[in-house]
């Protein structure tokens, strides 16, 4: 065993970044799992299909940083990146989106910083999801601190098409080929019209149990 060594103030800064961060991914699935269990009790389905959560790799971190020119200081990650602590909420119908979005957006600890809606405007790669920036407050023994989380909201089939199109992006270096990316364009917009499909006779059955009842 050898002696007890101080670490030095970086690697302790950044350790208390990462447990912030953590948590406020554990509060955020929490609220997330509420809501999903109350809609279940409510309306008797659950608007959640599933959640993953990931804090952001040391690699790809000092890789944003570098590329937005800045240098790589704790204050800098707090600054400049919105994504440290991300989760991916996956759902069943295009509605149960906005759904989350909502309820989300009205608890009164969460702070909505920024939201981008690329399911009304996809990007040119064809890429539809809703994005939020929030702040979740984390209590910590002598503080409240205001923590950022981004959240991302999309269909099953919507995140079917974001992995692979994520795994061909990576592969060529972000510079796919051109006939790749017009069928995944075109992939895109089947998943929109399986996602619009779908809600409809999902809907048309809801319809139905109604008039048995
Ligand atoms: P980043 O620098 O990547 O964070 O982009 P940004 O700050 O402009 O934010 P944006 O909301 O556009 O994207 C954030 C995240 O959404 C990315 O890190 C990806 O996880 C996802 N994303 C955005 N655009 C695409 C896309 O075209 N394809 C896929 N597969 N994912 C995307
Ligand atoms: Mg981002």
């Amino acid at each position: 065993m050898g002696q007890k060594i101080e670490l030095p103030d970086v690697f302790v800064e950044y350790r208390k970044m990462q447990l912030l961060y953590q948590s406020a991914l554990k509060e955020i699935g929490t609220k997330l799992e509420i809501l999903n269990d109350e809609f279940k009790f409510v309306h008797c389905y659950n608007p959640i299909e599933h959640i993953e959560s990931r804090l952001k790799s040391e690699e790809s971190i000092v890789r944003k940083l570098m590329n937005k020119g800045k240098d790589v200081t704790i204050e800098n990650i707090e600054k400049y990146i919105d994504d440290i602590a991300g989760i991916r909420v996956i759902c069943s119908f295009t509605p149960d989106i906005y759904r989350i979005v909502d309820m989300l957006s009205a608890q009164d600890d969460i702070e909505v910083i920024k939201t981008k809606d690329y399911m009304n405007h996809p990007k040119p790669s064809g890429y539809r999801s809703y994005h939020m920036i929030i702040t979740v407050p984390i209590f910590l023994s002598d503080r409240r601190i205001p923590t950022r989380v981004e959240i991302q909201i999309r269909t099953v089939a919507m995140d079917f098409w974001a992995s692979l199109e994520h795994k061909i992006y990576y592969k060529y270096e972000g510079n796919a080929p051109e006939y790749i990316r017009t069928e995944l364009r075109e992939c895109a917009e089947m998943i929109s019209y399986l996602d619009s499909k779908m809600l409809a006779i999902n809907e048309e059955i809801r319809g139905m149990d109604v008039k048995e009842e």
